[in-house]
């Protein structure tokens, strides 16, 4: 399995992000790492779910971060995580040691989990990492019916294939009935390739002074769309 090395930068709330060295993205908001995960993931995703246990499918596992604030918010609530997380481009042990999010041991517990196999993180929290393209189909990773899907690829213009509407078809199949997906953006070719891939689309007010995000429901009885 070959490794990534992005550099360190530091974000607008003093929070670590990674830049990677072949898209030239951050994997955060330059207005704040920790507070763009927890106000797109957490506090618009599985804290409005209200739920004891949940299924979560992450595009793009990256940093942890995102594995972390759920792990931090969910142990405080007795609530029981199976986390599958999906990564192409898994960060170089040498860099995840340097993030800074927290001097817990699990936050190194979650990058040293093995690959394509799950691993119990605590007593209530498990780990699947696959090593795997997303936009590939017919994997594994497909048949779990997840509660909630943490969508966060890098940005459309730069990965549009990640945003396409044949990719969020995969994830509608691969959610439950009131299921949701919660994104940073609020592009208007994602919205439109959401609702073609059967979802409703929501806009809420995004992180740290950024306009919008996006909040897509798999309802229980599907809408249809007129086209646009
Ligand atoms: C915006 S970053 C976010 C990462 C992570 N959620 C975090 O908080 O650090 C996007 C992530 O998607 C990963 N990625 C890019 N293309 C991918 C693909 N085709 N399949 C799976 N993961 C991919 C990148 O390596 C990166 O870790």
């Amino acid at each position: 399995m070959e490794e990534t090395t992005p550099s360190l930068e530091l974000t607008d709330d003093g929070s670590a992000t990674l830049r990677h060295p072949f898209f030239g993205e951050t994997y955060h908001s330059l207005r704040g790492a920790v507070g763009e995960a927890r106000h797109v993931f957490i506090a618009n995703g599985l804290a409005a779910l209200d739920r004891d246990t949940v299924r979560i499918l992450e595009i793009g596992f990256g940093s942890g971060l995102n594995a972390w604030v759920t792990l931090e918010y969910a142990r405080g609530r007795n609530m029981g995580i199976d986390y599958t997380a999906l990564e192409l481009y898994p960060v170089a042990s040498n860099v995840a040691d340097r993030l800074d999010y927290t001097t817990d041991p699990l936050f190194a517990a979650l990058h040293n989990a093995p690959w394509n196999t799950k691993a119990a993180i605590t007593d209530s929290f498990s780990l699947t990492k696959y090593y795997t393209d997303a936009t590939l189909p017919g994997n594994e990773w497909e048949h779990k019916n997840y509660d909630i899907i943490y969508f966060d690829a890098f940005a459309p213009d730069t990965q549009p294939e990640m945003w396409s509407p044949e990719m969020f078809a995969r994830l509608y199949s691969a959610l439950s009935p009131g299921g949701i997906l919660v994104t940073y953006s609020a592009k208007g070719t994602v919205k439109q390739a959401l609702r073609a891939a059967g979802f409703k689309v929501l806009r809420l007010p995004g992180a740290l002074g950024k306009r919008h995000m996006l909040k897509a429901i798999k309802e229980t009885e599907p809408t249809f769309y007129a086209k646009e």
